[in-house]
């Protein structure tokens, strides 16, 4: 059995291929979410209808406080949906963490083992599954993915905030996921390390056909990483926009930045979230 597969079996993330399949992985129909009890229980979300396809880069934008991280979280099973939503994972109901999704959240702090290494938190998730030179070799990589393979002997207290958050990520990219829900997770980045990663994303995601939700409060963000836009708009939340990328599959920061398709849609996101735009 290779190294993949033998990740797979133990703790991947597997779709079902039915013949049934119809190559959706999220769906949500009617999703309501409310937070808080008692006299605090707000409505946060309502009525939600959304399809991802499995592979899809899905990149959500919406003011703060709209309701992106909630979105994401009841996505990982989280964060349960009110009665009456319909909310499914390959088909199935989600009712739990999906088994081999992958999170990196929003706040990096605390989410790193101080006692360990950056390779030896990257390799957090590998124990169990691959021989210690597979999983040593899996962590270097993805510590150079992000630009920290000189770091891997440095514990978390020596690394800056956005360090620490690219050990978080680099662990996330070890796990090689086939679902993969970022919250935020090149918000603490320096914009030339922020730059670099964007584009190691998009090329990550091309080579692995992950599904991948990835929030963000930054236009030129999405425009360049998605294969789809969400903005969420209003309280409760619900569509303002829902737009598939018209951008060529290969990204960069330069010529796809000056393509008129990216200006337009860069535009249309920007009087959307300004509350001009008409509702999708
Ligand atoms: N436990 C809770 N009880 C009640 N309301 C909550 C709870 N947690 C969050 N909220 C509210 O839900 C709304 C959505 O919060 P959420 O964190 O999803 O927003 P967000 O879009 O991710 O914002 P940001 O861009 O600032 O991260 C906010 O108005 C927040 O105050
Ligand atoms: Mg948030």
């Amino acid at each position: 059995m290779s190294v993949a597969e033998r990740a797979v079996e133990s703790g991947g993330y597997r779709p079902e291929q039915s013949s049934s399949d119809d190559g959706i992985a999220f769906r949500c129909r009617s999703l309501a979410v409310d937070l808080g009890i008692g006299d605090y229980k707000r409505r946060i979300i309502e009525n939600l209808n959304i399809e991802v396809q499995r592979q899809q880069f899905v990149c959500i934008l919406g003011e703060s406080g709209v309701g992106k991280t909630t979105l994401l979280r009841v996505f990982g099973g989280l964060v349960p949906a009110a009665p009456g939503s319909t909310l499914e994972l390959n088909g199935e109901a989600i009712s739990g963490p999906p088994r081999g999704a992958v999170f990196v959240f929003q706040n990096y702090a605390g989410s790193l083992l101080p006692w360990r290494n950056a390779r030896k938190n990257v390799e957090l998730g590998l124990e169990e599954t691959l021989p210690k030179a597979e999983r040593q070799s899996r962590a270097m990589t993805a510590l150079e993915q992000v630009g920290l393979a000189d770091r891997a002997n440095d514990y978390p207290r020596q690394m800056s905030g956005g360090m620490q958050q690219r050990v978080q990520i680099a662990r996330a990219l070890a796990l090689q996921p086939r679902l993969l829900l970022m919250d935020e997770p090149f918000g603490a980045l320096d914009a030339m390390t922020r730059e670099n990663l964007q584009i190691e994303l998009r090329r990550i995601h091309q080579a692995s056909g992950a599904t991948i939700m990835f929030i963000t409060h930054d236009i030129d963000e999405a425009v360049l990483l998605a294969d789809r836009i969400i903005v969420l708009r209003g309280k409760p939340a619900a569509i303002g926009l829902d737009v598939i990328s018209p951008l060529p599959k290969e990204r960069d920061q330069i010529t796809t930045k000056e393509m008129p398709e990216y200006l337009e849609l860069r535009h249309r996101i920007y009087e959307m979230l300004r509350g001009h735009g008409a509702p999708a």
